[in-house]
């Protein structure tokens, strides 16, 4: 293919987040003769993704910071420039958020689509010329239908008969903590449209990197389906293995010899089988809730009723660890300082978006628990805005001395061993790397006996806490 011929040379992406941030950034790294505009509404964000200090990026990838350094000035280019960009973009992908609706009809399960509506009414305004409008976001199946109306329209226009535009499916699936890697080795990337020669002007930006082998056509509806559907059988793996490991806890099976055993057939496999303590993030939530509505919608109550059961599973899974919690410290977590670790809902990112250990905390905070709380990547603001509650720190009023007597409070340490000083109970809830290395008998010492460990992730060697004075659980030993 002789790229010295591509035709697209200008790039603009709507949404800088999780998703529009790092695949622009790899794509402009890819393909330095193509100009990457990245816009957003959000000014904070913009200024965050200029910062000279790539600790102080928004979003934190492993990997990500070196290809910004790489290409940022050069040409990737962040701003709330919206109108400019647009109208300079050959090609405009709409990378926004799709959260689930809060009110009004479909709430708690349609995705809220305003924020995809007011980009396609931006780009039928601003545009000039042809444009390729590619979606990004994950969205419902048959959203490109509303896409292209709200472009016809402008296209039809008496004052503007000059645009035109062709609409594309592109959906990403990359999973945050491994996000540079999943954008360098995608296993496959996704494109459904109509058109061919737009399918190709796209196929050609990705081509630069990934082997064309590697590249799925479809219509528009799978690839908007297929977006929705890879993530709900994701989420459906771990509700299955979460829903075995209770099973194990109660029968003497131990869920990471049964993973393995189950894993070695091919017709099954070996990954997303780590039983946790629940999934978390934007979107396996939201995109199978997307699907449960979409069922419902087209008459289809018992494949509805199917999806919901993975979500309705995850959150007792949620809920089961808390109560668990409880009960072995004899019934009552009142006034017992209890050491967090982990509050990103995976481990590698920032994002604290429906991660489980945001229920779990709520729950604790609700029976008079004091937590003690450490995660190497998010912040304090961040915990305060998931928990709904300000940190014990910033009550002035309050003496030092008293901060750690305050039922239903919480307070961040940057030190983990600080964490453990005179606490219960310690429960791991992020698979952080760093959380595999504690010394036990460093943080045993510290902690107030009889104390216990549980291990929501796998992550600590069992007999190294046993040989403290520790008691543990872990998820999926029924030992
Ligand atoms: P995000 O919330 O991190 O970022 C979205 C950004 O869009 C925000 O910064 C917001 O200010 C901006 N925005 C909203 N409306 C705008 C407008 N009209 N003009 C300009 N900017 C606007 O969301 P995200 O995690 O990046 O997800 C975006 C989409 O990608 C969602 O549909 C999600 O389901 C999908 N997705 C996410 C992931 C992931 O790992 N987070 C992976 C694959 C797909
Ligand atoms: C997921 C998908 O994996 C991506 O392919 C998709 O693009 C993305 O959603 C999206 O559409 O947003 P992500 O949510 O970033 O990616 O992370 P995952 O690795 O899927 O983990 C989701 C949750 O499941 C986490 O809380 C994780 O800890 C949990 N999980 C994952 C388990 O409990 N067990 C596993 O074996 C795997």
């Amino acid at each position: 293919m002789n790229l010295a011929n591509l035709r697209i040379k200008n790039i603009c992406c709507i949404g800088a987040g999780y998703v529009g941030g790092p695949t622009m950034s790899v794509i402009a790294e890819k393909c330095p003769e193509i100009e990457v505009n990245v816009v957003d509404i959000n000014e904070k964000r913009i200024n965050s993704w200029n910062d000279q200090d790539f600790n102080k990026l928004p979003v934190f990838e492993p990997g990500l910071s070196e290809v910004i350094e790489k290409c940022r000035g050069k040409n990737l280019n962040f701003s709330t420039n919206i109108k400019e960009s647009i109208s300079s973009a050959d090609i405009v992908f709409i990378s926004v958020n799709t959260p689930t609706k809060k009110s009004g009809l479909g709430a708690g399960e349609a995705s809220d689509l305003k924020w995809v509506e007011s980009c396609a009414r931006q780009v039928a305004k601003f545009s000039l010329g042809h444009t390729i409008v590619v979606e990004k976001s994950t969205l419902p199946v048959r959203t490109a239908e509303v896409i292209k109306t709200i472009l016809k329209n402008e296209q039809n226009s008496e004052f503007n008969n000059t645009k035109t535009f062709e609409v594309l499916s592109n959906p990403e699936f990359l999973a945050e903590g491994t996000a540079i890697n999943d954008l360098y080795y995608p296993e496959r990337v996704l494109i459904g449209g109509e058109n061919q020669s737009a399918i190709e002007s796209l196929s050609k930006i990705y081509e630069h990197w990934v082997p064309k082998e590697k590249i799925l056509y479809t219509n528009i509806w799978s690839s908007e389906l297929a977006k929705l559907t890879a993530n709900a059988f994701l989420a459906q793996r771990i509700s299955s293995i979460n829903s075995i490991s209770a099973l194990c806890e109660v029968t003497g099976a131990d869920i990471r010899e049964v993973s393995r055993a189950i894993g070695a057939d091919s017709r099954i496999g070996s990954k997303f089988l780590n039983s946790g303590p629940g999934f978390g993030g934007s979107c396996l939530k939201k995109d199978i809730l997307n699907l449960v509505y979409l069922s419902k919608f087209f008459g289809l109550p018992e494949v509805a009723e199917f999806w919901e059961s993975v979500v309705s599973l995850n959150n007792w899974n949620q809920s089961r660890i808390s109560e668990m919690v409880v009960k072995k410290l004899f019934g009552t977590v009142s006034g017992k300082k209890i050491a967090i670790l982990g509050f990103s809902f995976k481990a590698n990112t920032n994002d604290t978006r429906e991660s489980a250990a945001i229920q779990i905390c709520k729950d604790l905070l609700d029976e008079g628990a004091i937590l003690s709380i450490h995660d190497p990547k998010v912040s304090e603001k961040q915990i305060e805005y998931d928990l709904d509650k300000v940190s014990i720190n910033h009550k002035n009023n309050i003496r030092h001395n008293e901060l750690n007597q305050i039922e239903g409070s919480w307070q961040k340490f940057d030190n983990l061993y600080d964490c453990f000083k005179n606490a219960d109970a310690t429960i791991l809830l992020t698979e952080w790397q760093e959380y595999s290395k504690i010394n036990w008998a460093t943080a045993s010492k510290s902690m107030r006996h009889p104390a216990w460990v549980f291990d929501s992730r796998s992550v600590v060697d069992p007999k190294v806490v046993r040989d403290t004075k520790l008691n543990l659980w872990r998820v999926g030993d029924g030992s």
